[in-house]
């Protein structure tokens, strides 16, 4: 994807909170791959900035033991560490301090008169979300970013706590900064099979046709995870399951699931039609609620042979606490393609199996001209959409068996990355970091997208404020979530499908 204007462009990132999780785990290893892959540009530098002393050498060495743990082609080479190290260094300083924001300005300074060339600045704010009102703040009353065609900001989720405080922030940011160099992330938005979905959807006539009411009964997307909260108890105290996943990522999958046909494929046709989803969906009244959303937290319990603790004994947390780990809704989209279809939604820490899946459930033929006996294994066609572990689409059909007897089963179509393509899929943050140094915001959020989707769960999130959930914890680390979440589904009768994808 990328074009020549990364090669030639001088880049600059300057990334905050550089000594954290997102910059170790994530940035290092998307930024050192573009590099290895050629998609850099000749010129660039990396400027780490975090409140810790370091020099620029341990702070490269911090680097390369991001990339060397987390990179998805394993270790560094040697000599092209050695090289892309060179561009990295560090600064030590405060946030609030203008002294840090003085020295960023000589750095673009002299880094642009030696390259003979206005340079592409990215601000990547990979720090809390309490420090992005003040990061923001700064680089602009030091007219770091005051050139929108180069200089960009990153924002990283959580984007606002509530819809308020992402109204807020909105207003903050439309206040310092042009809406088209704010780069709201959300980085299920990069992940190969995602960007797919609309790929799959809009360049394949065959779809659109089936693609609504008429023949689509329901649609699932459960992002379940193995993890518990780990180091980030702190955090997910104040957030859980509905703010952490459901508003952002599983609302996003939602919205490329059910968005109309863009006219093109500019980033604000398809954020438009995105929207149009979000506003299309209904809100719940407060006693819609109960009849419609699941929240758990789960206790301890098995997970792939090992004992693991519940959430109320992890660092960090309550132990009378009332955050969920996981939530399920059974979502509707009230528009003509979408009239009466439910689109249930569920994810949750501690699961089962750590899945990412969209699940289209196509109705039933309208008349089985089969006997009974033929048709045991009768299945509706479904198409599966994977995400992760695997990334594949499978569109299952009812087939023959081979024999003598006319007997119906189950198979696959398969489109399977791993068989069809040779070479590795980029990380999401390859993926999106390329498109911030292009300048291209498709896959990022736009402010008026953050608050729709704050808006629609705002009932949601006032209910449970308000009424401590009395049977916390209620599912077993290791478990598929708690038994409401199946009632949730099984009322209409239907059932959660799981990996490995079960032909029943
Ligand atoms: C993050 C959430 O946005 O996504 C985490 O804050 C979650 O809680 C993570 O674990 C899941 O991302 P992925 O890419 O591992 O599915």
């Amino acid at each position: 994807m990328a074009s020549k204007i990364v090669h030639e462009q001088p880049t600059i990132f300057i990334i905050f909170g550089a000594t954290g999780d997102l910059a170790w785990r994530k940035l290092a290893p998307a930024l050192y791959n573009l590099f290895v892959d050629k998609f850099m540009p000749h010129n660039f530098a990396i400027i780490g900035n975090a409140r810790a002393k370091m020099t620029d050498e341990e702070f490269q060495g911090k680097m390369l033991e991001g990339v060397n743990q987390f990179s998805r082609n394993g270790k560094a080479d040697k000599t092209l560490w050695k090289e892309f190290a060179q561009h990295i260094s560090y600064q030590s300083s405060d946030v609030q301090d203008n002294a840090s924001y003085k020295s960023f300005a000589d750095f673009i300074e002299a880094f642009e008169t030696k390259h003979k060339s206005k340079a592409r600045v990215i601000y990547y704010l990979a720090v809390a979300p309490r420090f992005f009102p003040i990061i923001a703040s700064k680089l602009a009353e030091n007219n770091l970013a005051t050139d929108p065609k180069t200089s960009r900001v990153v924002i990283e989720k959580p984007f606002g706590h509530d819809l308020e405080s992402a109204k807020d922030l909105n207003v903050l940011l439309s206040t310092l900064f042009q809406e088209e160099q704010i780069y709201r992330i959300d980085h299920y938005l990069g992940k190969e099979p995602v960007q797919n979905i609309m790929a799959f959807r809009f360049a394949n006539s065959i779809l659109e046709p089936i693609w609504n009411r008429n023949y689509i009964e329901h649609v699932q997307i459960s992002v379940t995870e193995q993890l518990g909260v780990e180091n980030r108890g702190g955090y997910y105290e104040g957030a859980g399951a509905m703010r952490d996943m459901i508003q952002n990522h599983l609302l996003q999958l939602l919205c490329l699931v059910a968005m109309e046909t863009p006219i093109n494929f500019e980033a604000d046709e398809i954020r438009n039609r995105k929207v149009d989803v979000l506003h299309a969906m209904r809100k719940f009244e407060p006693d819609d609620v109960q009849k419609y959303v699941v929240r758990g937290q789960y206790a301890k319990g098995w997970l792939e042979g090992e004992d693991v603790e519940g959430y109320r004994k992890e660092k960090g947390v309550d132990p009378q606490s009332n955050t969920e780990t996981f939530a399920a809704v059974k979502f509707f989209v009230d528009n003509w393609r979408w009239q009466g279809v439910p689109f249930y939604v569920r994810s949750g820490k501690r699961m089962h199996q750590n899945t990412s899946t969209i699940i289209i459930q196509f109705k039933d033929v309208p008349h089985c001209v089969f006997p009974t006996q033929v048709t045991d294994n009768w299945q509706q066609n479904r198409l599966v959409i994977s995400i992760q572990p695997e990334m594949s689409i499978r569109l299952q059909l009812q087939v023959k068996r081979p024999g003598l007897d006319m007997v119906l089963n189950t198979v696959d179509m398969l489109f399977n990355y791993k068989g069809t393509y040779k070479h590795g899929e980029p990380e999401a943050y390859e993926t999106l970091l390329t498109d911030i140094m292009e300048g291209d915001q498709t896959l990022f959020m736009r402010g008026d997208q953050v608050e729709a989707a704050w808006e629609l769960l705002m009932p949601i999130l006032n209910a449970w404020g308000n009424r401590k959930s009395l049977s916390f914890p209620n599912y077993q680390a290791g478990s598929w979530g708690p038994e409401l979440a199946e009632a949730l589904i099984a009322q209409d009768g239907f059932h959660w499908f799981t990996l490995p994808f079960d032909n029943e």
